[in-house]
């Protein structure tokens, strides 16, 4: 049989995509129980990946059974109650419905011509977010991968526009022999800024960097004068101490001198839909923003998102062209992003928001950061120090010594019953909480500083 015959086949095979449903249910139902990261024993099963690419391929049930075996027990259980690794958020079980169903559509979102349904959506979670944040009404969004590639394109239309005010138009000039730009951002800037610095072509060296203080905060202080060919890079959670930067003054600053205002706000920008906003005053005095979905929002990954007060300084920066690319009036999601082709991100962003509400995404935020407060004191009643000032869902801790502290940390993680990172934070080595997945509560906080403390 040929391989057309044989995907016409597969496709008629009602019990396959059951039985992959069926697998997920076993799977969603295990997952408060199951490991938090796997064993030693259940990494061995990887090996039976370790095959050569089979001349005849295999049928879907053969595909599904492999996966289901030795592939659901090598995941990370991140959507449960004690995952409290990077910033790894859940997922919302509406979305995750949501996406079962609209993966079979596989839509390209590029253009409102490729998913007018993709577009549609986009169209309104832009409405929803910009007011959901606060931000000036017709910012604009383009939808992402993560942060780090949203940061990215905030970037880019910072570059171009800081540059087309000088006389220079960097689309077709390139960058040699450009006016010069500045980067001012803080010494606790996330690591993905500079990343976004180098893909851009800035480089790391052009950053003037900012002191913060002991929590992680840009230190206003130590600002040096801003002028018009600045880019002001800022924080709305620092990745270690959930720390926010003083939006109010430091944009004020800023937008008196002319410079750009890009708001990194990975996980923490969600504090200006909760009743935390205090901690993201300011914000809409910004010129870009990136957030991400996949984080405190807890939609399934990949989402971020971006955001631009002009259009016009996104669009421009991201030039698109191409005779046969039909852009028209509707919505042509890649104008504002940097792919053509890309997934239909907007239709997670829509069942997450519409599932949640307004009132949702508050209690949502609110409980991460409640929780982590809760986690915090008991660590600290469990005789455990906490080195940050809880503000919103990071906590950080050790023990009493940095070798005592690696070795808790070492057994917690092969523990299997939750899952801690590391880092380390003004010179001291400290176990990285992040209080990230909704499905965790009181008791997973808990039973957590009970196993910690056991293990100590
Ligand atoms: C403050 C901050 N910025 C950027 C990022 C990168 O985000 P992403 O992994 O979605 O690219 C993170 C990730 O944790 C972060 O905390």
């Amino acid at each position: 049989m040929n391989v057309h015959d044989r995907m016409r086949r597969e496709l008629q095979k009602e019990y396959i995509f059951q039985k992959a449903l069926t697998h997920a249910l076993e799977y969603l139902g295990d997952l408060p129980d199951r490991e938090v990261f796997p064993s030693p024993d259940r990494l061995a099963l990887l090996n039976e990946f370790d095959e050569e690419l089979p001349e005849d391929g295999r049928s879907g049930e053969v595909i599904l059974e492999k996966l289901h075996e030795y592939g659901s027990p090598n995941t990370v259980a991140q959507g449960g109650g004690r995952y409290y690794g990077f910033v790894n958020g859940g997922i919302v079980p509406a979305a995750l419905a949501a996406r079962i169903l609209t993966d079979s559509w596989d839509q390209n979102a590029g253009l409102y011509l490729t998913s007018p349904i993709a577009s549609k959506l986009e169209e309104v979670t832009e409405r929803w977010m910009v007011k959901l944040l606060g931000l000036p009404k017709g910012s604009v969004m383009g939808l992402v991968t993560g942060t780090t590639t949203a940061t990215m394109l905030g970037i880019a239309s910072a570059r171009y526009e800081i540059l087309r005010r000088q006389g220079w138009d960097v689309n077709s000039k390139g960058l040699f022999g450009a006016p010069a730009i500045r980067v001012v951002m803080s010494e606790e800037a996330h690591s993905s800024v500079r990343r976004a610095l180098v893909f851009l072509g800035l480089g790391s060296e052009i950053v003037e960097s900012v002191p913060a203080d002991s929590q992680g905060r840009l230190d206003p202080t130590k600002l040096p004068p801003l002028d018009s060919n600045t880019l002001l890079i800022l924080q709305a959670g620092n990745v270690n101490t959930g720390a926010f930067d003083d939006f109010q003054n430091l944009c004020d600053t800023a937008n008196k001198a002319g410079a750009w205002v890009h708001i990194d706000g990975a996980f923490g920008l969600w504090a200006a839909a909760s009743s935390r906003k205090h901690l993201t005053a300011g914000i809409e005095k910004a010129d870009s923003w990136s957030v991400d979905g996949h984080k405190t929002l807890n939609t399934p990954y990949d989402l971020g998102i971006v955001f631009c007060r002009n259009q016009g300084s996104l669009v421009s920066a991201l030039e698109t062209s191409g005779a046969y690319l039909h852009l028209g009036e509707k919505r042509d999601g890649m104008r504002l992003v940097a792919e053509m082709s890309r997934r239909a991100r907007s239709i997670d962003l829509w069942s997450t928001l519409r599932f949640l509400g307004r009132r949702g995404v508050a209690e949502l935020v609110d409980e991460l950061c409640n929780l982590a407060e809760y986690m915090a004191s008991l660590l600290t009643e469990n005789g455990f120090e906490v080195l940050n000032e809880v503000v919103f869902n990071q906590v950080l801790f050790s023990s009493d010594t940095e070798e005592s502290t690696r070795q808790l940390l070492e057994r917690v993680q092969q523990s299997g019953k939750l899952w801690f990172g590391s880092t380390v934070w003004k010179a001291k080595f400290a176990i990285r909480v992040s209080v990230c997945s909704w499905y965790t509560d009181r008791e997973d906080i808990e039973r957590s500083v009970e196993v910690i403390s056991n293990l100590r």
